[in-house]
Order: C-alpha cells, then sequence, then structure tokens
C-alpha cells in the first residue's frame, strides 16, 4: 500500500491573466489531499472518496467511467472526484507501462472542492504518485507534474493551466508563464483563507472573461494590468529571505498588490459578493491585503495577516462558511506512511 499527500493552493497573483499568456504566482498551501493506492490482481478500480467536501462514497468500475454509480452523493461532485481519480489511474497506467493495472484507491482531502485552492490538482497529483509507487514505477517530479496537468486537461476539457499540478507537485511558490513553469523563492507567508461554502463555474468564468476581452479594449487592458502586478509582486519576492517571517513592510507592500489584483479580477466579472464581503471583512480586519483566489464566482478569498483577526473577523462574516489559517507548503507532494 502506498500513501501519498499534496497541498492544494492559493494564487497570490494572476489567475484568469494567466490564459492570455500573463505570469501567475500560485503558493501551495499546508492543506492536502492524501491518496491511498493499493494494486489488485483483477484490473479495476475501486474508488473510496472518504472526504471531498461530500459524504463519503466507494465505487468500483472496470474499463472507466462512464457510468455514474448509483450512490447518494451529488452528481457533479461525484463525477469529478471520479473523473479525476480514473484521469490519474490512467496516466499512472502508461507511465508505468501496466495498461491492466488495478487498483484500490483511497482519496481523503482537506482541501474544499472546486474553491479555488486546487483541491482537484492535489488529488491528481497525489494519485499518479501513489499509484506510480504502488507499481514499483515512481516518476521524477518533472514528470509527476506533466502527467497531472494532462489528466486534469483531459478532465477538464483543455481548460487546465499548468499553475495548480505544477505548484502542488513541486510546493512552495512557483511562477507560470504559458508552458514555462519554474518554482521561486518566497517568505512564509501567512495566509488566511476565506471560504462561502460554494464553488464557481471554471469553464463559464473563463469564457466570459474572453468574451469581455474581446468586446472592451479595457478588458484587455484590465488583463495586462494584472501581469504587471505580477511581475511587481515577484520582485518584491526576490528581495525577501526565503522561508523566513517576512518583514511587515514586505507583507503590506505585497497586500496592496493582492488588493489591486482583487479589483482587477472585479472588474472582469469573476468575483462575487459573497467574495467581496470576505475581501472587505479581512481589510477592515487589518489584513495586509486580501483577493479572490482561482477562478472566482464563489469559493475561497486569501488574505495576508499574522494575526488572529483576520480569521476571527472572516468566521464571523456572512456568507463566510470556514476560516482557516494556512501556513505556506514548503514541501510539494510526499509519500507518507500508512
Ligand atoms: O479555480 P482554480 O484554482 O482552478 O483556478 C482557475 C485559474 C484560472 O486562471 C481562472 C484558469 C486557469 O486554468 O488558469
Amino acid at each position: 500500500m502506498t500513501v501519498c499527500e499534496a497541498p492544494g493552493k492559493v494564487y497570490l497573483f494572476g489567475e484568469h491573466a494567466v490564459v492570455y499568456g500573463e505570469p501567475a504566482v500560485p503558493a501551495a498551501i499546508e492543506r492536502r489531499a492524501r491518496v491511498t493506492a493499493e494494486p489488485r490482481e483483477d484490473d479495476h478500480v475501486r474508488v473510496t472518496a472518504e472526504d471531498l467536501s461530500l459524504d463519503g462514497f466507494t465505487v468500483e468500475y472496470a474499463g472507466g467511467t462512464g457510468d455514474r454509480p448509483d450512490i447518494d452523493a451529488p452528481a457533479p461532485l461525484v463525477e469529478a472526484a471520479m473523473g479525476y481519480v480514473d484521469a490519474a489511474v490512467r496516466q499512472a497506467r502508461s507511465a508505468a507501462d501496466a495498461p491492466d493495472a488495478g487498483f484500490d484507491i483511497t482519496v481523503e482531502s482537506e482541501i474544499p472542492l472546486g474553491a479555488g485552492l486546487g483541491s482537484s490538482a492535489a488529488v491528481v497529483v497525489a494519485g499518479i504518485d501513489a499509484a506510480t509507487r504502488a507499481l514499483g514505477e515512481p516518476l521524477d517530479r518533472e514528470e509527476l507534474a506533466d502527467r497531472a496537468y494532462r489528466a486534469e486537461f483531459e478532465v477538464q476539457e483543455g481548460q487546465a493551466s499548468r499553475a495548480d499540478t505544477f505548484c502542488s507537485t513541486m510546493g512552495g511558490a512557483v511562477r507560470v508563464e504559458g508552458d514555462d513553469c519554474e518554482a521561486i523563492d518566497a517568505p512564509n507567508l501567512p495566509f488566511v483563507i476565506g471560504f462561502d461554502g460554494g464553488a464557481g463555474d471554471t469553464g463559464a468564468l473563463v469564457a466570459g472573461v474572453r468574451e469581455l476581452r474581446e468586446e472592451y479594449r479595457f478588458a484587455a487592458d484590465t488583463v495586462r494590468a494584472i501581469g504587471d502586478i505580477v511581475r511587481d509582486g515577484e520582485e518584491l519576492l526576490a528581495e525577501a529571505v526565503p522561508e523566513a517571517d517576512p518583514s511587515r513592510e514586505l507583507l503590506e507592500e505585497l497586500g496592496d498588490l493582492m488588493d489591486f489584483n482583487h479589483g482587477l479580477l472585479a472588474a472582469l466579472g469573476v468575483s462575487a459578493r459573497s467574495l467581496d464581503a470576505m475581501v472587505w471583512a479581512a481589510r477592515d480586519a487589518g489584513a495586509h491585503g486580501a483577493k479572490l483566489t482561482g477562478a472566482g464566482g464563489g469559493g475561497c478569498i486569501v488574505a495576508l495577516d499574522s494575526d488572529a483577526e483576520t480569521p476571527t473577523a472572516l468566521s464571523y462574516t456572512q456568507g463566510c462558511e470556514e476560516a482557516f489559517r494556512a501556513e505556506l507548503a514548503t514541501e510539494g507532494v510526499r509519500v507518507v506512511e500508512p
């Protein structure tokens, strides 16, 4: 039995603009998805999901996930969860040259599903890592990140960027620009997450920004302006001491850029009342800055604050279902003892 766990992520800067070739800087957070893989004698795949923001369920299938199992959990979530595990298994089989390998897979996740924290990427990364290791064919990190990207790309029908899967594989902060991905140094940023309990429709939100950008010059300018914010943010991070506690001045400067980034995302129409309410609650509580993270429309915001005020204020904010602190996950996917 092999157990691997991979972190979720927040976007410090740059979501949506990254789709048009601007850089983005996601950062891994200490909330993980854990996948256990045990090879089977036959070619079946049995998936048990213990906690994917949905009630636990177990399904077993052979030859694909075309038929939705008759279980008591919301259909889109089951399909999403099964789709990602199935894609991870296909990648693992191909990487290990074992087309008929069967597995018992268990997924446990602390990352809210579809809320901008990279839950699916974490499941895919940990899944491919666990399944290939279970077959005695561990992958190096570059290949793991690439195969995880391909798995997400397939499930999301071409809508995936490399950001989530690369960040979840490598840990820490990363820089993504088109197909170029690299790990970058970052201080130990004090992230606070607010979650509204919902999820945005990434495909529809990306399509909305695309239409806006085609119709209005301001939207194309806004995308470029987000790119400028990312470049400014990268310069700040490059000057900081890696993995040390950041200075107050740095937090304030990064926070300002996060605030600007949120405003520009709102101008592109991807914020939501609940996200704006959480962003303002965090700022009022003294956070250095706050923005939505991920596709938007609902889901999560990320704020920077080392004090207790922001999580407390968020937990009293209408529309905020959960508020928690999340450290930068300096380690990406890792093997854990079962
Ligand atoms: O919601 P998430 O974490 O999947 O992020 C989506 C980020 C976008 O830039 C909107 C799309 C993408 O694939 O980069």
